[in-house]
C-alpha cells in the first residue's frame, strides 16, 4: 500500500516524500509542477536511494487522479498541493478558491469513490489569526483570517470537519504548520519561490548570495522584546517528520476507528524575531547582513508561536532543531542552488 502525497514536489512536500521513503512507506506523487521543478524529485530519490512514483497531475482533474487510483494502492492522502502566496492571493482570491478548495473537493471526493478515507491535511497557523492567547494551543479560536489564502486553509478544514460528521468512516488528521524555513542537510533539496519572495528566510537568503541588496525589516515597534516580529520557526526536516508520525497515526485511526479530526500544531514552541534570525543567519555567513527598519506591512500581527505538546503527547513527535541549524541549512541550500532548481 502507498501513501498518495499531492503537491509532491513542492518545498515541504518533497522533504516529506524524504522522510516518508527513509521510513518505508511507498510513496506515489502528483503535483502539476505549476510552482515546482521534477527536478526536487529526482534528488528525492538520489537522496534516499528509494524510487518513488510520479504523475504531473492536476487535483482539478478528476480522470486524471481516477487514473493514479486506478494504478496504484493508496492507503492513505497527504494534501500539500495548493497556491500559498499571501499577497497573491488578496489579488486573486476566486483562483486562490478555485483551486484549494475546489481541488480539495474533487480530490476527496475521488478518493471516497475508491473506498480511501484517510488524509493529512497541510493546514496553517494562519487560521488563528491574530492569535487570543500565546503559545497557541489548538484550542486557541480560529477563524479571523485575514486573506484569502488563509481562508482556504480555514475553509477547507471546515470541510473535512464536516466529512467525519457525516460518515466516521473518514479518518483526518489536520496539521497546522508554524513558520517552515531549513532545508535538508545534504543541500539537494530545498525552498525555490517564484520571483522576488514574499516570507522572510528566503529574502535572507537571496540577500546573502548577492541577488537582493539589503533586507527590509517590517516594522521595529511592535510589542515584542526587540520590536521585529516574533514566529516559530520550525526546520522543515522537523516538520516533515511530523507527517510520518501523522501517518502512523492515521494507521492507528484506521484500525481503531476515529473518535474526531485530529488537529496538531506543529511548531517548535519557541519564538524568534526578525532581528535574532539576521543574526543567527549572519553568524552562519560570517558577514553581516544589510538590512533596514521599514514601516510594517500590512496584516502582519506581532507574536506567533505554538504550544507543540499536543503533538508530542499524540504523535510522540517533536522538533530537534534549533533556529541556528535552520540557518546553516538554509543557506547550505541556497550557496550550492544559487538558481535553485535551474528554472529556465
Ligand atoms: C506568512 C503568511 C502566512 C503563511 C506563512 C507561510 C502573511 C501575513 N502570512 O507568515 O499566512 O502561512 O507565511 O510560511 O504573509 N518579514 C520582514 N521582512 C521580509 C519578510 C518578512 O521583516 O522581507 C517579517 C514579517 O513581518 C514577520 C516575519 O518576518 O514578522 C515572518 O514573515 P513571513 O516569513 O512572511 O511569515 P509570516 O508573515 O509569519
Amino acid at each position: 500500500m502507498a501513501v498518495l502525497v499531492t503537491g509532491g514536489a513542492g518545498f515541504i512536500g518533497s522533504h516529506t516524500c524524504v522522510e516518508l521513503l527513509n521510513a518505508g512507506f511507498e510513496v506515489v506523487v502528483v503535483d502539476n509542477l505549476y510552482n515546482a521543478s521534477e527536478e526536487s524529485l529526482k534528488r528525492v530519490q538520489e537522496i534516499t536511494g528509494k524510487s518513488l512514483k510520479f504523475y504531473q497531475t492536476d487535483i482539478l482533474d478528476r480522470e486524471g487522479l481516477q487514473k493514479v487510483f486506478d494504478a496504484e494502492d493508496i492507503e492513505a492522502v497527504i494534501h500539500f498541493a495548493g497556491y500559498k502566496a499571501v499577497g497573491e492571493s488578496v489579488e486573486k482570491p476566486l483562483e486562490y478558491y478555485y483551486n484549494n478548495v475546489t481541488g480539495t473537493l474533487i480530490l476527496t471526493d475521488v478518493m471516497r469513490k475508491n473506498g480511501c478515507k484517510s488524509i493529512v491535511f497541510s493546514s496553517s497557523a494562519t487560521v488563528y489569526g491574530d492569535p487570543a492567547f500565546v503559545p497557541i494551543t489548538e484550542e486557541c479560536p480560529v477563524g479571523g483570517v485575514t486573506n484569502p489564502y488563509g481562508r482556504t486553509k480555514f475553509m477547507i478544514e471546515e470541510i473535512l470537519k464536516d466529512y467525519y460528521v457525516a460518515d466516521h468512516d473518514w479518518n483526518i488528521i489536520l496539521l497546522r504548520y508554524f513558520n517552515p524555513i531549513g532545508a535538508h542537510e545534504s543541500g539537494r533539496i530545498g525552498e525555490d519561490p517564484k520571483g522576488i519572495p514574499n516570507n522572510l528566510m528566503p529574502y535572507v537568503s537571496q540577500v546573502a548570495i548577492g541577488k537582493l541588496k539589503s533586507l527590509g525589516v517590517f516594522g521595529d515597534d511592535y510589542d515584542t522584546p526587540d520590536g521585529t516580529g516574533v514566529r516559530d520557526y520550525i526546520h522543515v526536516v522537523d516538520l516533515a517528520t511530523g507527517h510520518v508520525k501523522a501517518l502512523e497515526k492515521i494507521r492507528e485511526m484506521k484500525e481503531n476507528g476515529a473518535d474526531e479530526v485530529k488537529i496538531y500544531n506543529l511548531g517548535t514552541g519557541h519564538g524568534v524575531s526578525v532581528l535574532e534570525l539576521v543574526h543567527a543567519f549572519e553568524k552562519v555567513l560570517g558577514r553581516p547582513l544589510p538590512y533596514e527598519i521599514k514601516p510594517r506591512r500590512a496584516g502582519d500581527i506581532a507574536t506567533c508561536y505554538a504550544d507543540p505538546s499536543k503533538a508530542k503527547r499524540e504523535l510522540h513527535w517533536e522538533a530537534t532543531r534549533n533556529i541556528d541549524d535552520m540557518c546553516r541549512d538554509s543557506w547550505n541550500w541556497q550557496s550550492k542552488n544559487p538558481e535553485g532548481y535551474d528554472r529556465d
